[in-house]
């Protein structure tokens, strides 16, 4: 059986549950509308796979295998930033729940929701710049232009049958992997590791991150919103074409005149998920995730003897075979 996500992030479980504490003593808020946002940030659902993957990078590329106290900041940092993003993504998507609990602008509306994602990035990068580090911040920063970049890309798409595969994963790379490549990369800069290897660590956090989104995208058509904590089926209601329904088009011509139609509000998502998942979409989705774990673990294996990745392994089959 699959280990649970507890087993899989034992060897740090003590840091991340200091992360989660010293989370809640960095985002100070005095008005309550913003610690609402902080709220999210706090909620134990998130499932905490940037920092995990921080903090495994500094192990390995340590040859003490300790983790310093920067990368313990970068990966609180890490944490804020993907929260952030995730407040205005919530806002894009229309998405009302978000890890279990009722997301910020379905709580008061969007301007605050805005306001509230600002919020979390500046104080981040706060934080970011109290590393006194210009290579991280210069590395970390542009993440957050690439989240942009990636949302207004998704968003002028939407509907939009002609999309590649390509576009989805360029797209995906802003919207998601930019940021585990670059912290993975700063991760290893503060370890001051040679040019070589920080560059290793990019492509490696880029690879996860895509595998990450991908099964991201199939968890939305084949599970249920209960599991995932946030609404499912939701990528499809806004007509953000994902690999699932990419790869379905090529076997099913029907669902052209399903997406045409918007699917027609709500009603006819139940019908394009079950032609969905009658077709080889669903395995090919899960096939270009598994490939991009392997370009991951092949630089890995490159590098480091056996016995040194076995943790960061097993992040990657937790990201292949989550269930949420
Ligand atoms: C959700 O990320 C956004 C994506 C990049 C798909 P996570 O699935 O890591 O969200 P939390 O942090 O566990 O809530
Ligand atoms: C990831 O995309 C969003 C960001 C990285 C900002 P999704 O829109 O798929 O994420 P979820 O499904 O809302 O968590
Ligand atoms: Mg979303
Ligand atoms: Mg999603």
């Amino acid at each position: 059986m699959m280990k649970s996500i507890n087993e899989m992030f034992e060897p740090i479980n003590k840091e991340l549950i200091q992360l989660s504490k010293n989370l809640q003593k960095m985002i100070v808020a005095e008005h309550p509308i913003l610690y609402a946002a902080a709220e999210q940030l706090f909620n134990a659902k998130g499932k905490r796979i940037r920092p995990a993957i921080i903090l495994l990078i500094a192990e390995i590329t340590k040859s003490k295998k300790t983790i310093i106290n920067e990368q313990r900041r970068l990966a609180e940092i890490t944490e804020i930033i993907h929260t952030a993003s995730l407040v205005h993504d919530d806002v894009i998507d229309e998405c009302e729940t978000r890890r279990g609990i009722e997301t910020v602008h379905n709580i008061f509306n969007n301007k605050i929701a805005i306001l509230a994602g600002d919020f979390l990035f500046a104080q981040s990068s706060w934080y970011l710049a109290n590393l006194n580090n210009l290579d991280v911040v210069k590395n970390i920063s542009k993440v957050i232009t690439d989240f942009a970049e990636g949302e207004v890309r998704q968003g002028v798409k939407y509907f939009d049958t002609t999309i590649s595969i390509e576009e989805y994963i360029e797209k995906s790379f802003y919207k998601t992997a930019s940021l585990i490549a670059s912290s993975s990369k700063a991760t290893t800069i503060l370890n001051n590791c040679c040019t070589n290897t920080q560059n290793d660590f990019y492509i490696y956090g880029k690879h996860i991150g895509l595998a990450f989104q991908i099964i991201d995208d199939i968890l939305d058509v084949i599970s249920s919103s209960n599991d995932i904590g946030k609404p499912s089926g939701l990528d499809l209601k806004n007509g953000n074409l994902t690999a699932p329904l990419i790869f379905a088009l090529e076997e099913k011509p029907e669902l052209y005149k399903l997406i045409n139609q918007e699917f027609h509000g709500n009603s006819n998502i139940n019908e394009a998920i079950k032609i969905i998942k009658n077709t080889r979409a669903i395995q090919k989705s899960k096939d270009l995730a598994e490939e991009h774990v392997q370009l991951a673990t092949f630089i890995l294996h490159k590098k480091y003897p056996k016995k040194d990745t076995k943790h960061l392994l097993n992040i990657s089959y937790y990201i292949l075979n989550r269930a949420n």
